[in-house]
């Protein structure tokens, strides 16, 4: 399969840092594991192949990520070269270049694999070490140059004093020629300090062996800042959020603090939409056009339709036409789906009901499992009962109906088109369409009663 980019991720290291009982790899950042991050990059850079290595939380990683990728297993973990040779066992026929990387550098980008790739080509080179050149190198393998040719990778834990000192360092991605690689990893021996098969020294033997070997040299280190506790994480997830507010801000979206606004890397916003402070987009979201979303709200996994507003409210799992005016304080869950023009105040909770075009609940009302029809006003404080304690049920308002305020609709119940439900009702029985229902014990007044009650309790007070 010349021409054809193949992908390694190592990533069965146990990421201890992270103190952590999910695997590091599969940390999220802005939304997305960071491995998943490492396979989109390298998609985008033509990658049609990509092999996961596994070890530590295996299972948990694999049903994470699913079968758009193949896995190979290593166990036990003995170093970056032995997860590269395991790697290889997905590839063994595989004849063209093979990206290497390591699963927890989430900032890398496919346009930085991409010149990885076209070096490799370009030189038809064994090998292709990414680098950069670091202020502070302590930790990361240093890159050695014999009179200007490359000649191998130094970890710190075995370099000399001298070599310590070199700030060119290599960042565990690598473009490989697969049948040199294949048959180079054989080679490697655990002869360092740390006693396991570096795949560091792959680039160094195969260049006395008088292969190409070359180094891209990458200006912006933050491509490849690596992850290994949360203080990086939290780091990595800063720097992808300004690239990903800073698109949405190229495509017509208006943040008034773009510090304060959190979307994940898969949502979608319409132009000339105003996003306020402290907003989560998360998930697969989709905003339209002209709307206003926040101050103070959680989209999740959620379709708003353009013109809309939400504000300082929760929206899981739900379906929001055009036009519709949410907030402040409304929780929406569960397959919410509001048709165009609602509007929702506040405290007021949607959870699995259609409500159509114009339908209002204006304040505190819980509707679940129900649909109203179009145009039925909600009075406020108005409860679908939809659970009995053991199984829920649901409630069908039809449409134009009136529901006054305070009323208890338990459910199973239907209300026809144009029904008015008087305030205050409890209504167990379905109510026919333009029926008024009076679910309600009649008010009696009783003149003269309250002076003779004042009268009695001020005479015992004496
Ligand atoms: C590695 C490089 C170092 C480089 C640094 C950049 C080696 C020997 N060293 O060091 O030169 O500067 O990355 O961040 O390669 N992994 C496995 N199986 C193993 C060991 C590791 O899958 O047996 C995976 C880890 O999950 C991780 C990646 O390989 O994703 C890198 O391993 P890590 O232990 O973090 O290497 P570093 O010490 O950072
Ligand atoms: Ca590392």
């Amino acid at each position: 399969m010349a021409n054809q980019v193949a992908g390694i991720i190592l990533a069965a290291g146990k990421g201890t840092r992270m103190k952590s009982e999910i695997p590091k790899v599969l940390h999220e950042v802005c939304g997305v594991p960071m491995v998943e991050l490492v396979a989109r990059a390298m998609r985008e850079a033509g990658v049609t192949k990509i092999v996961v290595v596994i070890g530590h939380g295996a299972e948990q990683v694999r049903a994470r990520l699913g079968d758009a990728y193949e896995y190979a297993v290593q166990d036990p973990p003995q170093g970056t070269g032995d997860a590269a040779r395991v790697g290889m066992t997905c590839l063994e026929d595989w004849e063209g270049p093979v990206i290497i990387s390591s699963g927890d550098t989430p900032l890398m980008t496919g346009e930085a694999l991409s010149a990885l790739v076209t070096a490799q080509a370009k030189d038809n080179a064994s090998a292709v070490v990414a680098t950069v050149r670091l202020p502070d190198p302590f930790g990361y393998g240093r890159v050695l140059w014999d009179n200007g040719r490359f000649s191998g990778i130094i970890e710190e834990k075995d370099a000399t004093p001298e070599q310590k000192k070199l700030d060119e360092v290599c960042v565990s991605v690598y473009a490989f020629d697969a049948a040199r690689l294949r048959a180079t990893l054989p080679k490697l021996q655990p002869n360092n300090a740390q006693g396991e098969y570096y795949l560091t020294d792959v680039p160094g033997i195969m260049s006395a062996e008088g292969d190409v070997v070359i180094t891209e040299l990458y200006d912006d280190f933050a491509l490849f800042t690596g992850v290994n506790d949360r203080v990086q994480l939290a780091g990595a997830s800063s720097v992808l959020r300004n690239r990903i507010n800073e698109r949405h801000m190229r495509n017509g979206v208006t943040m008034i603090d773009p510090t304060s606004v959190y979307i994940g890397l898969d949502v979608e916003i319409g132009n000339d939409t105003i996003v306020f402070p402290d907003s989560h987009l998360e998930g697969n979201t989709v905003i339209g056009s002209n709307c206003e979303i926040g101050p103070n709200i959680r989209i999740k996994d959620s379709h708003v339709g353009s013109g809309s507003l939400v504000h300082h409210s929760v929206v899981f799992d739900s379906k929001i036409a055009d036009m519709v005016r949410i907030g402040p304080y409304a929780t929406l869950r569960n397959g919410a789906d509001i048709g165009p023009k609602v509007k929702l105040g506040n405290f007021v909770e949607i959870k699995n009901s259609r409500l159509d075009e114009k339908v209002s609940v204006a304040h505190l009302s819980y509707i679940g499992d129900a649909t109203v029809g179009e145009y039925t006003n909600i009075g406020a404080g108005t409860i679908t009962c939809n659970y009995d304690g053991f199984a829920k049920h649901r409630t069908q308002i039809g449409k134009g109906a009136f529901i006054g305020t305070n009323s208890t609709l338990i459910a199973p119940v239907s209300i026809g088109d144009a029904a008015i439900i008087a305030a205050g009702s409890v209504i167990n029985r379905d109510v026919p369409s333009d029926a008024g229902a009076f679910g309600r014990s009649r008010q009696e007044n009783k003149d003269g009663w309250a002076t003779r009650w004042r009268g009695i309790r001020q005479g015992k007070e004496q």
